[in-house]
């Protein structure tokens, strides 16, 4: 019997180590688009994903100050980012777990892609703090990146309009600058590691419109309105 991708997808969610859910992600990512998946039975996805015992996870306000320019900065500002795309190789699996049966195969195509580019920028963020003498959970991290996971699980508007179109398009003003930074302090790898890494943001945004506009218009809803349901304080905010 195929294997169903919702099942996989919630394996995946449900694996803490984290090179095993690198595996994991990029696995289910390609036996759908080899068609080795079915598209049924349809699964719950938990309501939190398993993560390992490190990095500690601390709230915004108890997390250490890094020490701008140091090397230990450094060190937190890579090691944060590598927190990040963690976080969002499960944000993309738990989109496509959670929605797909209701919003179809492209949808669960288009995010597993999606958590696929996620592993890999982990990866990459992964290596990059080993090149350095450190690894992923050798610092805290912050706690409340599941947060807006949490906040959007009942509806695939409100999550597509925080996740990929305020939270995710937020990364993309922010990294064009990083990029430059890195660059200037002479860490040429670590300005390749952000490029790439924009590149695929750019098209995850991209994504999130689509299938939110898409909604807008099943429910004959103006986009604008739409989107003021859900991120209207936070679109004010900018
Ligand atoms: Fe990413
Ligand atoms: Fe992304």
């Amino acid at each position: 019997m195929t294997p169903g991708v919702f099942e996989r997808v919630r394996d995946a969610l449900l694996t803490p180590r984290p090179q095993a859910k690198v595996f994991g992600a990029r696995q289910v990512a390609r036996d759908w688009r080899l068609g080795r998946l079915s598209f049924a039975p349809a699964c719950a996805m938990p309501d939190k994903p398993a993560w390992p015992d490190e990095p500690e996870l601390l709230a915004p306000t108890q997390m250490p100050r890094r020490g701008r320019g140091s090397e230990h900065g450094r060190l937190a500002h890579w090691h944060a980012l590598a927190h990040i795309e963690f976080v969002a190789m499960d944000l993309a699996l738990d989109m496509a777990g959670r929605f797909g049966a209701e919003m179809g195969k492209e949808f669960v195509g288009d995010w597993l892609s999606v958590a696929a580019d996620e592993a890999m920028h982990f990866a990459l963020l992964s290596r990059k703090l080993e090149r350095l003498g450190s690894c992923y959970g050798a610092l805290p991290a912050h706690g409340n990146l599941w947060e807006a996971a949490a906040d959007t699980a009942h509806d695939v508007a409100a999550r597509l309009a925080i996740v990929p179109m305020v939270l995710e398009a937020r990364g993309l003003d922010v990294t064009p600058g990083m990029i430059e930074k890195v660059r200037r302090s002479g860490d040429e790898n670590g300005a390749r590691i952000l490029s790439r890494i924009l590149d695929d943001e750019i098209r995850h945004v991209g994504f999130g419109t689509k299938h939110f506009l898409k909604i807008a218009s099943n429910r004959e809803i103006p986009p604008k309105t739409l989107c003021r349901n859900w991120c209207g304080n936070i679109l004010q905010d900018n």
